[in-house]
């Protein structure tokens, strides 16, 4: 048997419809917020990943699906290609492409697969979906304004509080400027020389290729060494400073809730001051249901202009698990289920279910070749409201027999009345698939 490759799965109903849900809140959140959507290609050149998300980082030099092109045309030939595994190094080029900043500031969303080739294990996988944002524009436009940082928190917290989700965490840090990390990155190379030797395999490669990159180390023995290594907030020049204080003060007056963390450092090259992660505690190990932060000279070292701007990805797997309960309960189910019952029925009744549909009600179509009890059964086991039974009798009266499956409760109902019918009675009552907290 062929199966799904290790670290992607099939998303079946009923789950889809959370999925759907999720992203159609996402759309309407963001609307109030003037986002608009891009789309850019699932695969891009290595070299943007290479350039952006950073040659030593565990995506680019550990995790990325990567290939030689075979094409005949020279100019694809032997080129190498990546499934991305980040969705902003895309934008970010079609920002630069399409000389996006004519357009002034850009306020771009996006929901699609990623790929990264990591350790499967639980809210983990090699294809994953991210809904994402970006705001990125020219300096003047204010796209370096701390006033976008904190627009951009707040309609997280928004978004993740309509979503019904609660307990989650704002956890930010700034990560100063490329001189900030430089300086920052010095004073750690030093103080690790002398420790290094006492920590795992992974922080003594990181202690020579990338020493912030310490800070994502996970293994308990090392957590004690890596609590007496300096920090970037002691790093940061005046404007960094000041700007990480506006972004928290804007914060403060709108009502959300942060958590300063000042070993966050974030696991791709690309990010200058604000950097954040929203955790959730249901998660388990993998706990961070997104992360994001600013990219002030990402456009530059592409080769664009200067394009300050600021962004997130949420995981879009981690979050439909982070939904409560009350997500769950509810499965899309079909309002009528029409149960033909004799030779020559399909066609009436297929007249009928046209008929219901262009009203919007959710028809299921029976066969002439069942007996009424197995149409009725079917129906209630897909748990359907009604069920419409179209025999002989009824085509020529030109009345149909309604039957409430939860009630038992039978009448007949005209062929102009049904659709009335059926939408009172279950319209007014589909239920919300997750709470509002508007
Ligand atoms: P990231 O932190 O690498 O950032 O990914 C963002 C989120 O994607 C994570 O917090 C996590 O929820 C989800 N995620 C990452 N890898 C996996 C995986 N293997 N399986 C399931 N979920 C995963 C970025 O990707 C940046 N592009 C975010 C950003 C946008 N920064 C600025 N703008």
């Amino acid at each position: 048997m062929i199966k799904a490759v290790r670290g992607t799965r099939d998303l079946l109903p009923p789950e889809t419809a959370l999925w759907n849900f999720v992203e159609a809140k996402a759309r309407e959140v963001f609307r109030a917020y003037n986002f608009q959507e891009i789309r850019t290609p699932v695969f891009e050149e290595t070299q943007l990943f290479a350039r952006s998300v950073g040659e030593e980082t565990d995506i680019v030099s550990k995790e990325m699906y990567t290939w030689e092109d075979r094409g005949r045309a020279q100019s694809d030939k032997g080129q190498s290609l990546t499934l991305r595994p980040e969705n902003t190094a895309g934008v970010v080029r079609a920002y630069i492409e399409h000389k996006l900043w004519e357009r002034g500031l850009q306020k771009l969303y996006y929901i699609g697969p990623q790929f990264r080739r990591e350790r499967p294990q639980k809210g983990r996988y090699r294809q994953f979906y991210q809904i994402g944002a970006e705001v990125i524009g020219p300096p003047s436009a204010g796209s370096e304004s701390p006033a976008r940082d904190a627009e951009v928190l707040e309609m997280l917290a928004t978004f993740l509080d309509r979503l019904g989700i609660t307990g989650w965490t704002l956890e930010l840090n700034s990560v100063g400027c490329p001189n900030d990390r430089a300086l920052f990155n010095e004073a750690l190379r030093k103080a690790l020389e002398p420790v290094v030797a006492k920590m795992c395999v992974d922080c003594q490669r990181r202690a020579v290729t990338n020493p912030l990159r310490v800070f994502d180390c996970k293994i308990p023995e090392d957590q004690p060494i890596i609590d007496k290594l300096p920090r970037i907030s002691q790093f940061l020049n005046q404007p960094c400073r000041q700007h990480f204080d506006e972004v928290q003060a804007i914060l403060k007056a709108t009502g959300i809730p942060f958590t300063l963390n000042d070993r966050l450092v974030r696991g791709l090259d690309y990010y200058t001051r604000t950097a954040f992660e929203f955790t959730h505690g249901g998660l388990g190990a993998q706990n961070a249901i997104l992360g994001g932060g600013r990219y002030d000279g990402l456009s530059e070292s592409l080769g664009g202009p200067q394009a300050p701007g600021i962004g997130f990805a949420i995981g879009e797997d981690r979050l439909v698990m982070s939904l409560p309960q009350s997500a769950n309960a509810v499965a899309p189910q079909p309002d009528v289920y029409i149960a033909p019952l004799g030779a020559g029925m399909n066609r009436e009744a297929a007249r009928l279910a046209r008929e219901l549909r262009g009203e919007d009600i959710v028809t299921e179509l029976g066969d002439e070749s069942f007996r009424l009890k197995k149409s009725l059964e079917t129906a209630s086991k897909m748990g359907a409201r009604f069920a419409l039974i179209v025999g002989e009798n009824e085509v020529k009266a030109g009345s149909f027999a309604l039957k409430n499956l939860a009630s038992g409760e039978q009448t007949s109902a005209p062929r102009a009345e049904l659709a009335r019918m059926i939408r009172n009675s279950v319209i007014a009552s589909r239920v919300q698939i997750a709470p509002e907290n508007k």
